[in-house]
Order: C-alpha cells, then structure tokens, then sequence
C-alpha cells in the first residue's frame, strides 16, 4: 500500500523534533515535583542510572522496529510478530496510552497558557500567591483558553510532520536553555539557596526506597516519550542513511539535561523562599508545588529588575514552557493519528478531526475534576485516597503504564524480532555498530535484567500507587 508518510527532512530534524516531544511539561514541571518530594540527589541518581543504561536502550529498540517496518505501533509489532494477536494487543495499549496523556497533558497546558496571559497582563504577584492556584484551575474561565489550545494543536497537526512539529521545534530548544541558565544564576543568588541545592546534588541513601526507584523510572520513560510508540512512529519517519544511536544519544542528552537544569532552578528556590524546608515536608508536595515557586521566582526579581522587568522575564519564560509543552502535545497526538491513517485507510485531515473531538471530550472531563464537578473531584478512593478523574489518568498513565510498554518492546526485540533483527537494523547506516560495545550491550542487556527490572518496576508501581504497598519493604 503507498501510503504518504512523511518524512524528516534531516538528521537534524528528526533530533529536533524528537527532542520537541521529549521536552516538555515532564521536564519542566514533573521532574522538579518528583525530584523534591523522592529525596532530592537520590532521585536525581537513580534516575539518571536509569536513563542510561534502561531507557537509552529501549528508546534505540523503539526507534529501529519503526523504522525497520515503517509503520505506527500496532502495524510495526503485527508485521514482525506475522500478526500475532496478542502483540496487536501489546500495539494497541501503545496507543491508548498516548491519547490518556494527551488528554490530561492537555489540561496542564491550558494553565500554563493562563500563567502566561496572566504574567503578561501585570498579574504576577497574583500568581505567586498560594491560594490563587487552586482558585484559577477550578473556574470554569479554564475553557476559554482550552478552546483556543485546542485550535493551535490540531492546526499545527493538519499541517504534517515537517510544516508542523520540526519548525516549531527549531527555535526553541536553544532559547529555552538559555532562559533556563539565566534563571538558575538568578536563583543562585538568593539567601539559603545552598540548602536546596545540597538537597538536589547530596544523595542521602536512607532516602532510597521502592517509591524512589518506581518514581525514577516513571518519569524517565515520560520524559523521554517512551513506551508509547511515539519512538516508533517517529522512527518510521527516520531516513535509511542516518545513525539512529548518534540521534537517540543527542536526544536523551538534551531531554535529561532541561530536566536536570529545571531541578536545578526549582530546588533551590523552595528552600530559598521557605528557609524553614524541612526535606520530610515535601514528600507530600504534588503539581501545585510548581506553579507557586516559579512566580515566586520572578516576583523576587524586582529587586533587582523592577516590577516590569519581572513581568517581562515571567512572560519570556511560561512562552518557552507554553510551546514546549505544545511540540510535546501536538507529539502525542501524532500516535494515534498516525495509528488511524496506517490501518484504517483514514485521510490525515478526518484522522486529525476525529482525535480533536475525542481528546477535548475527555480532556474537558479532566478538567471539570477541580472542583467543577464534584463527582469527578472525588472520583474514586484507592492507593489509601480520594482521587479524582484527572488524577487516576495521571497516575495510570504517567506513573505505572510506560515501563509494562518498554517491557513488552524488550522482549519483543530480544526474542521475538529474530536474527538479530534488532543489531541488523540499527546498523543501517553505521557500519560500525555490528561488533561494537553497545551492541554487546543491547543483545545481553534486552534480554535479560532490564525487562526484569521493567517488569518489577511495573508491578511495584500497582502495588504502591493503588495499595499503597511497597514490595520492597518485602526484601
Ligand atoms: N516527554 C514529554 C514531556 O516530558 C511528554 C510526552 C509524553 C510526549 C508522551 C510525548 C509522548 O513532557
């Protein structure tokens, strides 16, 4: 079937726009929340453990059944399995998995969107007060600007890979690392700075716990957009002459870099602000955490730059977060879309309205659970808790899922995609894979302890997140 895909048009643009996904709100919002209430250095540890030597290899494994079967997930898993059903099944829950995140990613991005406006329009000291939070995602002016979110995601999505994702992908990246240096030297120089920054670079082992380790690797299989088939859908737009493991290593860097940065400017200001922290206090911290520190960070700059400068900073800032945020959304969505042109025969245009309705019904849902509605506030109990709507997607689909979908691409990888198919595919390119230490690597490593360790992790995450259980204390 000729089917008109698409294609990156560079290396450099498959970086980009990888990278565009990988960047977003878990970095920027998530990895700072999980870093302050897992233990600070003992999170940023384990997680960078992680990063390396679990996720670089599944994130390479994503990208090369991609592009070795150019299709979206379910097709590239049923093509090399002869179409297996079970592993029909396995591409489905890539897919199902990316449309919950998009919907409450969704919610998320309309109040930074709201931040934003509202920096712009001289309302930061509003912002930086800790009620107005709670007071702004609970009113109904939220739809509003949803609205409009919803008409810039799936106008860029009509407007294909390259048009869409890669150009927008272009300019910010740099720009957002600039800010980010910029802040972190402000930061640097408050009063009592130094006891959140030992907080985030002084590991203290006694802080180590199953929570810990299933946190880690959560958040690195969400930043990095792994195990979802995003990898294997933009894989399936990656050339046959590029190095796919140079590119990963590029975006994997990046990726953990913004989020080590973000930590960075945030730890040290909560402690900065609240010289009385007390590490044992932010355990219990969640999403707001961020959205009243990082006010507070530029409200604390008119000192030096006035009221006006600060708000000009604020504004340059959220915009950076607000179209991180979108190249990560508009990523998402593309699965999927992706997922209804391959196998349903589906027009881009009628795949890109079909996911508009179905994402903004639900995403509408998850934002009525902020005191809107109070059935969806108090959704559900579990894990020892009420929860609401928005959370049980959060949780599920952020917090235990990714690492059973990386589970599922080890072991399809190591045993099921036979003769080498694997080493044979990401040596496309580059000759000198074949033989070379990663490869010795990837061929001992996916099939044996990180499925394992994936697999734990995943069951681990059940246990504590819905029972309130750590299998650990077990050990
Ligand atoms: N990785 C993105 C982030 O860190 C989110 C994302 C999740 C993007 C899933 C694509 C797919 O914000």
């Amino acid at each position: 079937m000729a089917i008109d895909r698409g294609q990156f048009s560079s290396r450099l643009g498959f970086i980009l726009a990888a990278a565009g996904s990988a960047v977003g709100l878990g970095n920027l919002v998530a990895f700072p929340v999980m870093a302050s209430k897992n233990g600070g250095a003992v999170f940023l540890l384990v997680y960078i453990l992680f990063v390396a030597f679990i996720c670089f290899p599944v994130m390479l494994s994503e990208i090369a059944l991609g592009r070795h079967t150019q299709r979206s997930p379910v097709g590239a898993f049923s093509n090399l399995s002869a179409g297996h059903s079970g592993w029909r099944l396995a591409g489905k829950l890539a897919i199902v998995t990316p449309f919950m995140i998009a919907v409450f990613y969704t919610v998320v991005t309309v109040w930074i969107a709201i931040f934003l406006l509202r920096a712009v329009s001289g309302g930061l000291t509003e912002l930086a007060e800790e009620a107005s939070f709670s007071t702004m995602i609970g009113s109904p002016t939220v739809f509003i600007y949803f609205v409009v979110l919803q008409i810039m995601v799936f106008g860029i999505l009509l407007g294909g890979v390259k048009g869409g994702i890669e150009r927008l992908a272009r300019v910010l990246m740099p720009s957002l690392m600039v800010m980010l240096l910029g802040l972190i030297a402000f930061v640097l120089t408050l009063d009592n700075a130094s006891a959140g920054l030992r907080y985030y670079l002084i590991p203290d082992f006694s802080q180590l716990s199953g929570s810990v380790v299933n946190a880690a690797l959560n958040q690195a299989f969400f930043s990095l957009s792994l195990g979802m088939g995003i990898l294997i859908t933009y894989g399936s737009y990656f050339g046959r002459k590029d190095r796919i493991v140079a590119s990963t290593r590029m975006v994997a860097f990046a990726d953990t870099s913004v989020a080590f940065l973000a930590g960075l400017m945030i730890l040290p200001a909560i402690f900065s602000f609240n010289p009385a922290t007390n590490p044992e206090d932010l355990s219990s911290s969640s999403i707001g955490l961020i959205f009243t520190y990082l006010p507070q960070i530029f409200l604390s700059m008119q000192t030096v730059v006035g009221y006006f400068g600060a708000s000009v900073v604020a504004t340059i800032f959220f915009a950076l977060v607000f179209f991180a945020a979108l190249t990560s959304l508009v990523s998402i969505l593309e699965i999927p879309i992706a997922y209804m042109v391959d196998e349903w025969s589906f027009s881009r245009r009628k795949a890109v309205l079909i996911q508009a309705g179905l994402v903004s019904s639900f995403a509408v849902l998850a934002a009525m659970s902020f005191g809107m509605s109070g059935f969806l506030t108090e959704f559900i109990t579990y894990g020892g808790g009420q929860k609401s709507f928005f959370d049980l997607l959060a949780d599920t689909f952020s917090e235990v899922i990714l690492p059973f979908v990386g589970f599922l691409v080890c072991i399809f990888c190591a045993y099921r995609w036979k003769n080498g198919g694997l080493s044979a595919e990401l040596a496309v390119g580059d000759s000198g894979f074949i033989g070379s230490a990663l490869d010795k690597y990837l061929n001992f490593a996916l099939r044996t302890f990180i499925p394992v360790v994936l697999l734990f992790v995943f069951i681990n995450s059940v246990s504590v997140k819905y029972f309130a259980f750590d299998l650990v204390g077990l050990f």
